[in-house]
């Protein structure tokens, strides 16, 4: 069954008032592509603002806190994001797990909280380089997923997962279109055995250095269903590419 393709920009931290414009230009470039699902997930500080001057396109937040509220300074919760206009958040990136220290369980119970309020969730995994090397790629990876997802498949709102090896990350580097493809099978038999049918409908985005040169190629891989691209999305020429090449496979 092939998914809608979504096309999600992490803006990392990244993005000012003066970047505003450059949202205004991809959203509305992104009317062009309606077989695609476009996103951008900018730093909790533009969320309303972004929302605002982009009205129906999906702006998301790139971390939520698990608790509704409460004694957690500097930390945003799931109703705060959707009370600013976000659709989504993205939960678990490889950049909070390392440098914030999030287990998987810290990583399921955000997803859960962001889910059962209505926001959809893209949540991350992937091996550092030293774990692709050692030949334990896949196993580690469904570990982190095993570990991470909800337990029972989310009904208020959309879970996807993003399949981003840590040494794919701002470096260039890609892995092979085989190795894509062995992760992201392993991923949907995962989701399939712990979701049954809608494990089936859960779209698997691919994340690390993609490019509109190396976009297209990846969205030809079965079971890739998107991307979450880190730097090529902070400009409308280096990210509609993309979302292109993405259109393109569909078509
Ligand atoms: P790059 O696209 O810059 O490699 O970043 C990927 C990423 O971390 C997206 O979440």
């Amino acid at each position: 069954m092939a998914l809608k393709k979504l096309v999600a920009g992490n803006w990392k931290m990244h993005g000012l008032s003066s970047d505003l414009a450059e949202i205004s230009t991809i959203a509305e470039a992104a009317r062009a592509y309606p077989s695609v699902d476009v996103a951008l997930c900018v730093p909790a500080i533009l969320i309303e603002r972004a929302a605002r001057a982009v009205p129906g396109f999906a702006i998301g937040g790139q971390d939520v806190h698990q608790e509704a509220k409460g004694a957690h300074t500097g930390c945003t919760s799931a109703q705060m994001l959707l009370d600013a206009g976000a659709a989504l958040t993205i939960v678990g990136h490889s950049e909070r797990r390392d440098a914030q220290r999030e287990s998987d369980a810290e990583v399921q119970a955000k997803a859960e909280a962001a889910l059962g309020c209505g926001l959809n969730v893209i949540l991350c995994v992937g091996e550092s380089l030293e774990i692709r090397e050692g030949g334990k790629a896949v196993d580690t990876v469904l570990a982190q997923l095993d570990g991470s997802i909800p337990p029972q498949p989310p009904e208020e709102a959309e879970l996807a997962i993003a399949y981003e090896p840590i040494w794919a990350i701002g470096t260039g580097k890609i892995p092979t279109a085989d190795e894509i493809a062995e992760m992201h099978a392993a991923i949907r038999g995962r989701l399939v055995e712990r979701y049954i049918a809608p494990g089936s409908g859960v779209r698997i985005l691919y994340g690390g250095s993609v490019k509109a040169s190396n976009a297209g190629e990846i969205f030809s891989i079965p079971d890739v269903d998107g991307a979450l691209v880190g730097g090529a999305s902070l400009r409308a020429d280096d990210f509609m590419p993309i979302v292109a090449a993405a259109a393109a496979v569909e078509a």
